[in-house]
């Protein structure tokens, strides 16, 4: 009999209720806040008062969609951390009191390792691609960006990590200063696609060993743009393309150079991406150019499985479920790892 898990993520501007059975998703419902998008960026006090008016909608649906009702549910995730403390209090109050009124195990998921375990949901076009272990794993998001050597579900070594910005930030920051909405890696995603990507050049950080840095590149994009806008006002119109090109290829171009290093440092066959940055176009197919060359195996999550949603959470609380790793009410929210 397949077990039945409701996840529920709420850790920052994404309100997200989704049911699996084992490992095959019966709904994913995602309400995207739109309140943030006049702000350039996530405001938090928004996002916490948006997840409490959407919470009971969005699971309700989600249920709704799977065609179960609550008391088939065998166990319930949720996201714990790390992500904004009042929206993360949102999610986990709910799934904690109605973990107790159904009398159903409840349990706690970290964020990143849900984004990189999303990779073991079944995609609904091809149910083949499922990582092996041990392999290595680019987890970009938002706020997070990391090179990992997965052992199994819950062993995964952190080779580097960014020792500032996320790669996501350097998208949102580089589409901020063009004027482009919030997020803006999608928005610089499309531009780039008709861009020329060798146009402008921008600095990309080296440093030793495998930990990524993006506040050098954001900065020298900063400066560009702003000593060419004095030359000329319409220089960002005119370059849209070309300078959103240009700045993905940056990103790109640190993050697959690490990959790279990594990929000689660590006998891995399988080579996994992870995160929101994982929906972007020329980073799948930059991984997937490594993986042809360094004759690795490129697993991709499907683009609604990259960015943040409950789906990924239900799985990692199901792999948790299988272990009875369960989690009690007086848990706590954390904001960072
Ligand atoms: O994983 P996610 O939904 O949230 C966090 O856990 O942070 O990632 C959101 C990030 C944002 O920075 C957004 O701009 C970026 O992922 N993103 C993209 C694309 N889609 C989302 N970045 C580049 N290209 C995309 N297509
Ligand atoms: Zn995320």
């Amino acid at each position: 009999m397949s077990a039945y898990i409701l996840g529920i993520e709420s850790s920052c501007d994404d309100t997200s209720a989704a049911v699996i059975a084992d490992t095959t998703i019966l709904s994913n419902v995602i309400a995207s806040q739109k309140v943030h998008a006049e702000y350039g960026g996530v405001v938090p006090e928004l996002a916490s008062r948006a997840h409490q008016q959407n919470i009971i909608p969005v699971v309700d649906t989600a249920l709704h969609r799977a065609k179960i009702n609550k008391n088939q549910i065998s166990a319930i995730g949720f996201t714990n951390g790390p992500g904004l403390l009042g929206s993360l209090l949102v999610g986990s109050s709910f799934a904690k009191a109605m973990a107790y009124s159904l009398d159903v195990p409840l349990i706690e998921v970290n964020h990143l390792q849900a984004h990189v375990l999303a990779n073991f949901l079944n995609k609904s076009d091809d149910d083949s691609a499922k990582p092996h272990f041990p392999f290595l794993c680019l987890t970009v998001s938002g706020g997070h960006t990391m090179l990992l050597k997965v052992n199994d579900y819950f062993e995964m070594e952190r080779l580097g990590v960014t020792i500032d910005d996320a790669a996501g930030e350097a998208f949102d920051k580089a589409a901020k200063i063009m004027g482009l909405p919030y997020p803006g890696g999608p928005v610089i995603d499309r531009l780039a696609a008709e861009g020329d990507p060798k146009r402008f050049q921008f600095s990309i950080a080296h440093l030793p060993g495998l930990d990524y840095s993006f506040s050098g590149l954001k900065t020298s994009f900063l400066y560009f743009v702003r000593d060419e806008l004095k030359k000329d006002p319409d220089f960002i119109q005119k370059n849209q393309k070309d300078l959103a090109a240009s700045m993905q290829y940056a990103i790109i171009k640190s993050l697959t150079n690490k990959v790279v290093q990594a990929l000689k440092q660590y006998d891995c066959k399988d080579l996994v991406l992870a995160g929101g940055v994982s929906a972007n176009k020329g980073l799948r197919t930059a991984m997937q150019q490594i993986a042809d060359r360094y004759h690795r195996n490129l697993i991709l999550p499907t683009i609604d499985l990259t960015t943040d949603n409950a789906a990924m959470i239900a799985v990692c609380a199901y792999f948790k479920y299988l272990k009875k790793d369960y989690t009690t009410l007086d848990v706590v929210p954390y904001s960072s790892c």
